[in-house]
């Protein structure tokens, strides 16, 4: 069995973290709810709405599991290491149990889907078993496991959103929140186990969108997040209107409650980005000049197998009409080392569309056989693992000089940061992002800024992961 690992250069998007919340509220509640989430930032943002469903339920949050009468386990599917992950917490917390008998252990998300009663019959670690589609269920599943039985629901929908549920925002800075527009995909590309687990592509109603993100700013939030698998094929039918919301249209929506209120989404397919939407953003200043456009490979041949449904031209010219609308735009990319077959001249095609695409950023990860995929279906996994992972290492590698070279671009340059917090290292700095989604820190001392403002940052220095300046006058 082939151990996948996963490779962050300057990740702060969270991606294949955990958490715990903290307390999420003041009110009383007769119990106690622990959540850790893992995998993409729709299972945080899903964590959220089942932190609303449980509040609306009689359950507050803890940050301590061991106090806890209910511990949830948001899972990642996508790699087989995230599931391991995953088992190793859930062996801990049966432990746990065994000390607390009334303590609830319930799985979430993804691996609830794919492993569905495997985790309740034959390995007996959980009380509960819930798809990202049942969360709704909650309460009742809850009552059914309190009884004793073990309580499962891993029905697919066709139209579930959660479009009228308030997310409890969870582990938050107050200043930047996910906001899902879309759930499920109907891409099937050969490697992922994605539509599988969370079913078909369905979109959520705009007004609630505009709704949620209206409320976020009014409590001082300044950046939303727009979140799908694909959301770029995001399409909801306004009957009011008899007119069709696009993703370049919801997009300016929520651009317009707000200048100070800044929008980013994630993740666009190449194949789906329009020039409308790109256009979009060239209008707007407060929609963020960042793609994160998920290459996979750079080689014509693995991305057909892969089902990709574009060329490695094809995405190179997407690349070019990008910069051509958008010319200061960030680019960061999904990057796949040893899927099936890949020689070494595919690899050396990966390599080369990384350095024509200069990606400030890349998700890098080596391939991981997901059982019931079409490329396990088709496909022998036949590269080794050491060189799946030397490969994946080179990419690793150039992508740490991309990062550094695009940073070096920056220096000297004055860029407008959205303050998140503290730096991570010093309190005497600010940590914030700019437009393109680099992390900037700068100190303090240049004047009297709170979380949540605006700051002009001039770029005196850089690391891969990081810009670092003073603040300047702005405009
Ligand atoms: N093996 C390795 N990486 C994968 N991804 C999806 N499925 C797999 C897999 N089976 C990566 C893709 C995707 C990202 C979220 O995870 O790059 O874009
Ligand atoms: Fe998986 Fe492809 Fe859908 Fe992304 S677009 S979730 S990689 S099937």
């Amino acid at each position: 069995m082939l151990e996948s690992l996963s490779t962050k250069v300057h990740d702060e998007n969270r991606q294949g973290e955990a958490y715990a919340p903290l307390a999420v509220t003041t009110r009383e509640y007769k119990k106690k709810f622990y959540i850790e989430s893992y995998g993409c930032a729709m299972n945080f943002s899903d964590s959220e709405i089942v932190a609303s469903i449980l509040n609306d339920n009689g359950f507050g949050a803890t940050g301590n599991y061991t106090e806890a009468d209910l511990v949830l386990l948001n899972t990642c599917s996508i790699r087989e290491k995230a599931e391991q992950t995953v088992r190793q917490r859930l062996h801990l917390f049966r432990q746990v149990k065994e000390s607390r008998p009334g303590m609830l252990i319930g799985v979430l998300g993804c691996m609830a889907e794919r492993l569905k009663g495997k985790l309740l019959e034959e390995e007996r670690l959980v009380d509960m078993v819930v798809g990202p589609d049942a969360y709704r269920t909650l309460p009742g599943l809850i009552e059914e496991a309190e009884t004793g039985q073990k309580a499962v629901n891993v029905l697919l929908s066709r139209d579930e959103t959660y479009a009228d549920i308030s997310p409890v925002r969870l582990d938050s800075n107050g200043v930047t929140a996910f906001v899902s527009i879309m759930r499920g995909c109907n891409n099937m590309c050969a490697f992922c186990v994605v539509p599988f687990t969370r079913g078909r592509e369905r979109s959520r109603d705009a007004e609630s969108i505009v709704r949620e993100c209206t409320e976020l700013f009014d409590k001082g939030y300044r950046e939303v997040t727009l979140l799908g698998q694909n959301v770029d094929s995001y399409y909801w039918m306004d009957e009011a209107a008899d007119k069709v919301v696009t993703f370049a249209q919801l997009l300016e929506k929520v651009a317009l409650i707000d200048p100070l209120l800044r929008v980013r989404f994630s993740t666009s397919h190449p194949k789906d980005i329009t020039d409308e939407v790109l256009h979009t953003i060239a209008r707007y200043e407060n929609i963020c000049n960042y793609i994160h456009l998920p290459v996979q490979s750079g080689s014509t041949r693995i991305l057909q197998l892969m089902n990709r449904t574009y060329t490695r031209e094809w995405y190179m010219a997407k690349v070019d009409r990008i910069l051509s609308i958008i010319p200061d735009c960030g680019l960061s990319s999904d990057i796949i080392t040893g899927f099936c077959t890949e020689t070494e001249e595919d690899h050396q095609d990966s390599l080369s569309l990384m350095a024509y695409a200069r990606y400030d950023m890349s998700y890098m990860f080596f391939y991981s056989e997901r059982p019931g995929t079409l490329a396990a279906r088709r496909y022998a996994d036949d590269v080794p693992e050491e060189v799946k992972k030397r490969r994946l290492d080179e990419v690793v590698k150039l992508q740490n000089r991309l990062s550094l070279e695009s940073n070096k671009r920056d220096i000297g340059k004055r860029v407008k940061v959205l303050i998140e917090g503290d730096s991570k290292k010093s309190a005497g700095d600010w940590r914030g992002r700019n437009n393109q989604n680099k992390v900037v820190v700068f100190s303090k001392e240049g004047g009297a800024y709170k979380k949540g403002d605006y700051a002009w940052v001039k770029v005196t220095d850089c690391t891969g992961a990081t810009l670092i300046g003073s603040a300047v006058q702005g405009d």
